[in-house]
């Protein structure tokens, strides 16, 4: 996801400093060109060398080491001028502080302060004692960051390594690494549009102990709210029961039933630019939910179903000219004829139609075989990863809404 990205990571001397390989580690293996600096404090707590093996680069600690290498520009100007984003990781106050005051007396804050934020992001994520980070002169310190354009990732709460507890943790190390993705990974052609999402499956309790559910793992709606972020968008995601991490930047609004999930979209559709209906809704759900576990017979038994509420419908039938509805369409035969009906049915925009019993499609996988239909025509994707897969859909997506504000 980062391949051709040049990542500059500044690394200051909070004792999470040590979590730092692990996220330069997950950001190398993202193909992105990662670049250390660290203060010197940072280097009592980890050294420079372990960060050079990882990203096969020199680490620069010290202005007086520097070298004139790329195109007679001293270093710490080189470095500023060939990254594409930067993390300051673990953010000191002190660090925080120097930014904020235009200082530049070390290797770190010289190299941050010719970067341009306005070009290129700059996370800044504050960790340190819970006491310090409260203290106001760096609450002042961290807004007057914000205003510039900074953008700072929250401190995570929680047992801080100063013995104290509460807020003030380095977050972990995939949400540092997922804030650079959603940094840089794409253009962002979806900054100032709200996307609604619905992912994974929904449950029917039938009695305290049973349910009605689907294999429905979540990973293609998930997968979309990722890209969506990625490219800017803000994105609510509507989310059945799953396994899944939440997407970093998302707003979760988690549900269970089909009932559930009717409301959280229904109160959200309004506000939306985009929807995209990716998840597997229980069509049926028990007339009855039995207070007691239900005791077995000896004969036969069945379970009285009534329908739920089709959400796509409902949207479809009170959606704006300006919203782009998008559907998903799961076959197992007669995928293209039964997904098209779906489309003009449920009056979708697009309907995504997915067939299960492709290898390397559907469920669990991640991987998936899509065909968008449109009204106007039908694109065939082939076999892809769910990520890459969503970003088709989201250009589409994108096509149709132009269509729409011409
Ligand atoms: N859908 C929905 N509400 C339901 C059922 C489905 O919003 N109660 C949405 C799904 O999220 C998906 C689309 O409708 O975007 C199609 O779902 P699918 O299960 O493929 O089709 P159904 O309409 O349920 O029809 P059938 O099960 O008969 O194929």
């Amino acid at each position: 996801m980062l391949s051709g990205k040049n990542v500059l990571v500044g690394i200051s001397g909070g004792i999470a400093a040590y979590k730092m390989a692990n996220c330069v580690s997950m950001l190398v293996k993202l193909n992105a060109d990662v670049h250390v600096v660290m203060t010197e404090n940072a280097t009592k707590i980890i050294t420079p060398e372990a960060f050079e093996v990882l990203t096969k680069n020199k680490v620069y600690t010290d202005v007086f080491s520097e070298s004139f290498e790329k195109s007679n520009v001293v270093t710490h100007i080189a470095l500023a001028e060939q990254a594409d984003a930067v993390l300051v990781a673990p953010a000191t106050a002190n660090i925080i502080g120097k930014i904020a005051g235009g200082i530049a007396d070390d290797m770190l804050s010289t190299v941050i302060l010719p970067v341009d934020v306005k070009r290129v992001p700059v996370l800044i994520a504050p960790s340190m004692n819970v006491n310090m980070f409260m203290n106001p002169i760096v609450q002042d310190n961290i807004e007057k960051l914000r205003g510039y354009g900074y953008t700072i990732i929250e401190p995570a709460s929680g047992h801080l390594a100063c013995g104290y507890d509460g807020k003030g943790k380095l977050p972990p190390e995939d949400v540092l690494t997922d804030a650079v993705v959603k940094a840089i990974s794409h253009e962002h052609d979806l900054e100032g549009t709200r996307v609604l999402i619905t992912a994974g499956p929904t449950e029917e309790s039938i009695d305290p102990v049973r349910i009605i559910t689907n294999h429905s793992s979540g990973k293609m709606g998930y997968a979309l709210a990722d890209a969506a972020l990625n490219r800017g968008a803000e994105v609510v995601l509507v989310s059945g029961p799953t396994a899944l991490k939440k997407p970093y930047g998302a707003r979760v609004i988690g549900v269970v039933t089909a009932g559930d999930m009717y409301e959280a979209v229904m109160s959200e559709e309004e506000n939306s630019d985009i929807i995209i209906m990716a998840a597997a809704v229980a069509d049926y759900t028990p007339a009855h939910v039995a207070d007691q576990k239900i005791k077995k017979q000896d004969d036969d038994m069945s379970i009285s179903l009534t329908r739920t509420k089709d959400i796509l419908r409902s949207v479809g039938e009170i959606k704006r000219d300006d919203q782009v509805l998008c559907g998903f369409s799961m076959e197992t035969e007669n995928l293209l004829e039964n997904s098209a009906g779906k489309l003009r049915s449920k009056n979708a925009d697009m309907i995504c139609a997915n067939s299960i019993v492709q290898p390397g499609a559907g469920y669990k996988v991640d991987t998936n075989i899509i065909t968008i239909i449109t009204g106007e025509d039908t694109l065939e994707l082939p076999l892809m990863s769910k990520y890459d897969a969503a970003n088709r859909i989201l250009d589409k997506v994108l096509e149709l809404k132009g269509k729409k504000n011409d």
